[in-house]
């Protein structure tokens, strides 16, 4: 008999292509060559001082035990003062549930709706994690390509043709991971009026990099444009990217009681609460000074200006200036068909960044990850030297190519 003892909905799904492209960097590293990884996403930044030491002094002072399964009151109410300070979103305390990252708050929010068959519709480039937690939840993620010339983002008409009476949830990420594209307010409202049409659908949105924007301008929630929507959305965030806790592992999902509490019961017999001296210093730091992002943000925002211009200068690459989040979306198209020295041909973005790992020394994560080839993201969440190192590679390798 060789039945596999792994459960069918797991085998559906593969460990994140980020991770497998990290792992891979620090095997290279461990050989002894010289590796810049442009793989991560994750602040290079510490944690500020305040947070760490309130998490320190609620350590010291009893967090140590279970805490409420929505999350301590304490949090849930620093959670719903950002919503209504920087969203103008009002949300009661038992509207809001803490979860263990914005990862575990998206895969329990599509955990708490999905039915067998249910499709969700996700617009490519999408975070890597999209398609496999709809999978392993017993749905069917439906893909829809955005590509760069409409700035990587969906349009009504292409949100109208993805529905169909199977659709049970959009899955919307602004700013973008990959591509770091934005919505504006008028783009939403355009889609909350195909939205309009179909009151089946629910919506959830990943706010998590909302804080990181380089253009100055404040990221629109879709709630405060098309408030309509309030009792049909699940607004998805965390403390990870904005204030530099990733380590921490607290997120939020924000919406109508009844999957709040439906997510509450699903996480009450998984995970349980999240840790009580995360959730402390989560609330710490949406309560105490805010300087800490702006000063993020010009760093990652320099860091953007440099890398892109020279992204563009090389014969061959180029990229949209994203308008927020940590990441360039580097169009290879013109490399596919060249050649190596070695008379390799590349034929797909994944040949590409495999070429600049083992040609370049340079780790970056193939397009197709993502969801739209030929391209690979580049994390521009590392210092400048390092980035600056990597285009030097890249620049010199893909000049070999013929
Ligand atoms: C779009 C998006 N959502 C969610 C997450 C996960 O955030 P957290 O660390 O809070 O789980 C990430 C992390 O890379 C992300 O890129």
């Amino acid at each position: 008999m060789n039945q596999s003892r792994i459960a069918p909905r797991v085998s559906r799904i593969k460990p994140s292509p980020s991770t497998a492209a990290a792992d891979r960097a620090n095997e290279l590293r461990r050989e002894g060559k010289s590796i810049v990884s442009l793989v991560v996403g994750e602040p290079d930044f510490d944690t500020p001082p305040h947070i760490r030491q309130a998490a320190a002094y609620a350590i010291e002072h009893g967090a140590t035990r279970y805490t409420a399964m929505l999350g301590t009151p304490e949090l849930r109410q620093a959670i719903a003062a950002k919503l209504a300070r920087e969203n103008g979103l009002t949300y009661a305390l038992n509207e809001i549930i803490a979860t263990n990252g914005a990862k575990s708050a998206v895969y329990n929010a599509l955990a708490a709706t999905l039915e067998p068959g249910d499709e969700v519709i996700i617009p490519a480039p999408y975070w890597v994690s999209y398609p496999d937690m709809v999978l392993v939840n017993d749905g069917v993620p439906v893909t829809v390509a955005c590509p760069e010339h409409q700035g990587f983002k969906l349009t009504p008409a292409q949100l109208e043709a993805a529905i169909t009476p199977k659709t049970r949830c959009l899955l919307i990420n602004s700013p973008s991971n990959p591509t770091g594209a934005a919505y504006t307010a008028e783009e939403y409202l355009a889609l909350a009026e195909v939205l309009a049409r179909h009151p089946r659908v629910l919506v959830i949105t990943d706010d998590i990099y909302e804080h990181i924007r380089f253009d100055g301008k404040q990221t629109p929630h879709l709630l405060a444009v098309a408030p309509e929507l309030r009792d049909r959305t699940l607004a998805i965030n965390g403390v990870s990217k904005t204030y530099a806790m990733t380590g921490w592992r607290i997120g939020w999902v924000a919406g109508p009681r009844d999957l709040i509490q439906a997510i509450e019961t699903l996480l009450s017999q998984s995970a349980g609460n999240c840790c009580a001296a995360s959730q402390a210093a989560a609330a710490a730091a949406l309560n105490g000074e805010q300087s800490f992002i702006g000063e993020c943000v010009a760093k990652y925002r320099q860091r953007r200006d440099r890398t892109a211009q020279r992204i563009n200068a090389i014969p061959g690459l180029s990229c949209l200036m994203p308008d927020g989040a940590f990441y360039l979306y580097v169009n290879c198209a013109k490399l596919i068909g060249k050649s190596t020295r070695e008379g390799k041909r590349l034929v797909t973005d994944e040949d590409v960044a495999m070429y600049l790992l083992e040609h370049a020394g340079v780790a970056v994560v193939a397009g197709s990850a993502y969801g739209l080839s030929p391209y690979f993201r580049i994390s521009i969440a590392t210092s400048i030297e390092t980035l600056m190192e990597g285009m030097d590679r890249i620049e010199r390798v893909v000049a070999e190519l013929a």
